[in-house]
């Protein structure tokens, strides 16, 4: 089975409890959650976890003090959108209620996982958003939110990338995992840089993952070794904004690993480069939609983790220092 981003996030996430694993977690658009579907059935969830667990052990191992189970772990290979979508309704919404200085909002990823849940935030608190999608399917679920346009395109083909942003005031990229044998983490992010660079969409928000660039060493080298094509993927789109966009407002927010439950609100921002840990993904959209208006975090690269979250990864009874929005 091939890794990519989508798994290993996955893999990396963990699960406080075996609480509702409902139905309605089926209803998939991504062909990646179609190729999971059939692991939903008992039989193959546990043929899975055999093939997997070479990987997941050591993963999950440094990730989580909590044993996973059988039922944790099929859960964790099915969340992203639906069940990030279910815990957006099951809590009251974020603190980003006030409006944005941009009016509408281009969004890469928001058919699933934290950039569905970006989406939903900025629909929520009256912002306008066009989000760009691969199916029929995510496009008619992402239409039916307010506010929201959904345009069928592929991240791979920069020209439908800028026709999809014009007219859009900032950028916000969640983009990772493979297209066939493609990765998009650094092609369809670099597109979404290039667009925004020759629209001159000033505001531009990548998100990537703690282990890319100056945070390499923050990630234990078990976890790096299995992630490394994926890191090294999103570092050389981190890279481009970086050394390419300098007149641009860009910020790269950096999650440590990712699990998909009701957001705590606890979650920070941080400079600390050596800042590893767990956070929701519903956190991680709350924390990019108060970067997007905060000056202080333009040009600024920034992980984000939930230090309530019990972490093995993370170094117990450290502080972080968090940052000043
Ligand atoms: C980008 O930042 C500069 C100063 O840091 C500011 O003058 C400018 O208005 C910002 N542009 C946008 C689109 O936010
Ligand atoms: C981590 O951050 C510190 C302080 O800003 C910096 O001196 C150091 O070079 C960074 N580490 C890496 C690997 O870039």
């Amino acid at each position: 089975m091939k890794l990519d981003t989508y798994n290993i996030t996955s893999m990396m996430a963990t699960t406080s409890s075996s609480s509702s694993s409902s139905s309605s977690r089926r209803s998939s658009s991504s062909s990646r959650r179609q190729l999971l579907e059939p692991l939903c059935s008992p039989v193959l969830v546990v043929i899975t976890i055999l093939v997997l667990s070479v990987v997941t052990v050591p993963i999950n191992g440094y990730i989580s003090s909590r044993p996973i189970t059988t039922t944790a772990f099929a859960r964790s290979k099915l969340d992203g959108r639906t069940s990030s979508t279910s815990s957006l309704l099951m809590s009251s919404s974020s603190s980003s209620s006030s409006s944005s200085k941009y009016k509408k909002i281009f969004v890469a990823g928001g058919s699933k996982g934290v950039g569905h849940a970006i989406v939903t935030k900025l629909s929520e608190r009256g912002t306008e958003v066009v989000a760009l999608v691969r199916s029929e399917k995510s496009k008619k679920e992402l239409d039916k939110i307010d506010g929201v346009t959904a345009i069928l395109g592929d991240a791979f083909d920069q020209k439908g990338v800028e026709n999809a942003m014009d007219g859009c005031d900032a950028a916000i990229t969640t983009l990772g995992g493979t297209t066939g044998d493609r990765r998009v983490d650094y092609e369809g992010n670099n597109n979404v840089i290039e667009s925004a660079g020759i629209l001159g969409v000033q505001r531009i928000i990548l998100l990537t993952s703690i282990g890319c660039g100056s945070s390499k060493e923050a990630a234990p080298p078990a976890v790096f070794e299995v992630l490394k094509d994926v890191l090294e993927a999103k570092e050389k789109a981190e890279n481009i904004l970086m050394d390419y966009y300098t007149n641009s407002n860009w910020s790269i927010i950096r999650p440590g690993g990712l699990v998909s439950e009701v957001m705590t609100g606890q979650a920070i921002l941080t400079e600390d480069n050596k800042t590893i840990g767990s956070i929701h993904r519903e956190d991680v959209a709350d924390l990019v939609i108060k970067v997007l208006d905060s000056t202080n975090t333009e040009r600024k690269i920034l992980s984000a983790v939930d230090p309530s979250i019990t972490s093995s990864v993370a170094v117990e009874g450290k502080v972080i220092p968090a940052f000043e929005l």
